[in-house]
């Protein structure tokens, strides 16, 4: 089979117009008239045109194209981030590449190294640790890019933009909702140290039960990952231990979805025998038997501003850095409820 694969030349050809009209219909029709545009549109139809995107990367030096970088697109929480990335990706005329990381420094350093070989424009970036040497070097190199998600250490330094949420806010207002719930004994699970949320989130917590004055159980504090294993794991070892609260509060949806299997394993009611509230208001908050109360990101909408400001600084419509915070809010379901003083016998 003979394949015909025709040029911008035949493009010109067929409507009768120059190779320069062409590429202008092609990058928005600026300076060309409606009568004009349609003939290059026929052509391209009637031909089956496809511009060569290399071509065109090696004139423009663009491709048009942003590389993702995500710890995990399982999480609900990167699946929504990365749906806000890719439609605004679509409403300007931009196309997605996305890798995970695994939350793998060495990961990350590998699709950074592969996506500049491919000449991607940007980077939106969740990185996968504070201290992320990685990132460091974009910058140093002046790769345009924005974060996601995730600050880094001395971020004030660089002309970087940062789109995040109040991680500090969301952490009070799960904690203080507990707290007026009459709970007091109250465990925090997080995911790992190196990622900046967690310790806010933490701040958020500790804040709310200092204000309430109530003692913070060491015991019942802990990091760990952001997996669903954790809060399952961590949970089995406080009940076998004997330690155990009122309520919990998790860095994110995952965690907390681990807890209630934990809890429900062993017996125990969420929430009659104990509240758990999660963080990201994901889909998982929706579907888990009880849904889940959950301090809500608004997940889609930073995915879809970070990729905004960084295209709008591709194009040269923007120079200066940005810091943007998304509020928090949270989102009561039916996994938090008064504390019981009939349940004191667990303790
Ligand atoms: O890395 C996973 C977590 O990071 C998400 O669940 C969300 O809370 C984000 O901040």
């Amino acid at each position: 089979m003979i394949v015909i694969s025709y040029t911008i030349y035949d493009v010109a050809k067929k409507a009768g117009v120059s190779i320069a009209t062409v590429s202008r219909v092609l990058n928005n029709g600026i300076h060309v008239s409606e009568k004009t545009k349609q003939k290059v549109k026929t052509a391209i139809e009637e031909l089956n045109y496809t511009p060569n995107i290399l071509a065109s990367a090696l004139t423009k030096k663009s491709t048009l194209t942003i590389g993702l970088l995500i710890p995990d697109i399982s999480n609900p929480f990167f699946s929504e981030l990365s749906r806000g990335v890719e439609d605004a990706c679509n409403d300007f005329g931009f196309n997605t590449v996305i890798c995970n990381t695994d939350y793998s420094l060495q990961k990350e350093a590998a699709y950074i190294n592969l996506l500049r070989q491919k000449s991607v424009d940007g980077f939106v970036i969740t990185t996968a640790h504070y201290n992320d040497k990685n990132v460091i070097q974009l910058i140093k190199d002046r790769i345009p890019m924005v974060l996601l998600d995730r600050n880094i250490e001395r971020s004030d330094a660089y002309d970087i933009d940062l789109v995040l949420s109040d991680n500090i806010g969301g952490g009070y207002l799960a904690t203080k909702h507990l707290i007026q719930l009459g709970h007091k004994n109250i465990a925090c699970f997080l995911g790992p140290p190196e990622i900046e949320v967690n310790v806010e989130r933490e701040k958020g917590y500790i804040k709310a039960m200092k204000e309430a004055k109530l003692t913070i159980n060491p015991s019942l504090v802990a990091y760990g990952d952001f997996k669903l294993e954790f809060g399952y794991k961590k949970t089995i070892e406080l009940l076998n231990r004997h330690i155990i609260p009122t309520a919990f509060f998790a860095a994110n949806d995952l965690i907390a979805v681990g807890i209630i299997r934990a809890l429900k394993s062993v017996g125990l009611s969420v929430p009659s025998d104990i509240s758990v509230v999660g963080f990201d208001d994901t889909i998982f908050a929706e579907i888990i038997d009880p849904p889940l109360t959950s301090v809500n990101q608004p997940i889609r909408e930073m995915g879809y501003h970070a990729t905004k400001l960084l295209i709008k600084k591709l194009r040269g419509e923007r120079s200066t850095s940005k810091k943007i915070i998304f509020d928090t809010e949270l989102i009561i379901r039916e996994s938090t409820s008064a504390c019981d003083a009939k349940i004191s016998y667990l303790r």
